[in-house]
């Protein structure tokens, strides 16, 4: 039929089987969780009431706010529950009936407070609106790394105002962290002020990467790392794509490039690093795509894109 065979269920819900460690793990998780999660609703408070640029600004970083507060604490408290319940680009590529429960929780707190606004949620939890505002919501970014309890990954919710990105709310609850930007307002981690390092060497960067699903994708993507680890200092990737932008805006590491990327997974994340002061785009110009998305700090954004387009980086 031409059509590819389906992954055989067993294949696609290996990681998930209980394992010797998950009663630890979740222990751990539930301590961390139990100390944490006031901590960074308190953090959240303080941040709301920071520099705001406009009342609808505040108003929707409020929204996003307790909303992936809210998913984040769902995920956290569902966590060994968790079920693969069907598979996208390829058999190791999953969503997890918490992927679904998240997006639904998103949606439900969003429309609540602002029922004319569109969504488009990766889960498919996306509809039109009427009000100018679009959330980006990604439920749970990171899947593969929650299916194993490897702590990288986060609810990612961003509002768009008039197809302008303007507030990104990036909360993982596994690393006690919550970023949050407004456009024109801040970008902070936790409610402190975050800014991009000042690396000006590519041959000096930390540069990371993500990869995706698809066997034929993923050579070529292990080809650009070959020609790349030679060239920097070195390579990180750990499986959250929104997470990766984050530690950008933070100076956690200095530069982070995907092919193959959503809008969903780096909505929330550019707001944060545009007011980081790192840049962020595409191979050819400024605007990250699905092809190409490069986050960099200022001094090695250039070079970073003019090497990846040099090794033949798919515009
Ligand atoms: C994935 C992660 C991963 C990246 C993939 C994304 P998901 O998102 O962000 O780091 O390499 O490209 O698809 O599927 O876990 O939401």
């Amino acid at each position: 039929s031409g059509l590819r065979p389906r992954p055989r269920p067993e294949r696609a819900m290996c990681a998930r089987r209980p394992r010797a460690g998950d009663g630890v793990r979740r222990a751990a998780t539930d301590a961390l969780h139990r100390r944490v999660l006031p901590e960074l609703a308190r953090a959240s408070t303080r941040a709301v009431r920071g520099d705001l640029v406009n009342p609808l600004s505040e108003e929707l970083l409020d929204i996003a706010s307790g909303a992936a507060e809210a998913a984040a604490q769902f995920l956290v408290q569902g966590w060994a529950q968790r079920t693969v319940v069907s598979t996208k680009s390829s058999g190791t590529d999953v969503v997890t009936q918490m992927d679904r429960g998240s997006e639904a929780l998103l949606v439900e707190a969003i429309l609540d407070k602002r029922p004319d606004d569109a969504i488009l949620g990766e889960e498919g939890g996306t509809r039109a609106g009427t009000s100018g505002v679009r959330w980006v919501i990604d439920p749970l970014d990171g899947t593969v790394n929650y299916l194993y309890g490897f702590p990288v990954w986060a609810v990612s919710v961003a509002a768009f105002v008039d197809g302008v990105p303007t507030v990104g709310v990036v909360h993982a609850p596994a690393l006690a962290a919550v970023w949050r930007g407004v456009a024109g307002g801040f970008a902070q981690a936790n409610g402190v002020p975050i800014h991009a390092s000042q690396c000006q060497d590519l041959g000096m960067a930390l540069v990371a990467t993500g990869f995706g699903y698809e066997a034929a994708v993923r050579s070529e993507q292990g080809a650009i790392v070959a020609g790349l680890l030679p060239r920097v200092r070195d390579i990180r990737r750990a499986g959250a794509a929104a997470v990766d932008m984050c530690w950008v805006a933070q100076g956690v590491v200095d530069a982070y490039f995907e092919r193959g990327t959503h809008l969903w997974d780096r909505a929330a994340a550019m707001v944060i690093c545009a007011e980081a002061g790192a840049r962020v785009g595409g191979i050819s110009d400024d605007h990250a795509t699905d092809a190409m998305t490069v986050a960099a700090a200022p001094g090695v954004y250039e070079p970073l894109r003019g090497l990846l387009s040099e090794m033949g980086v798919a515009t």
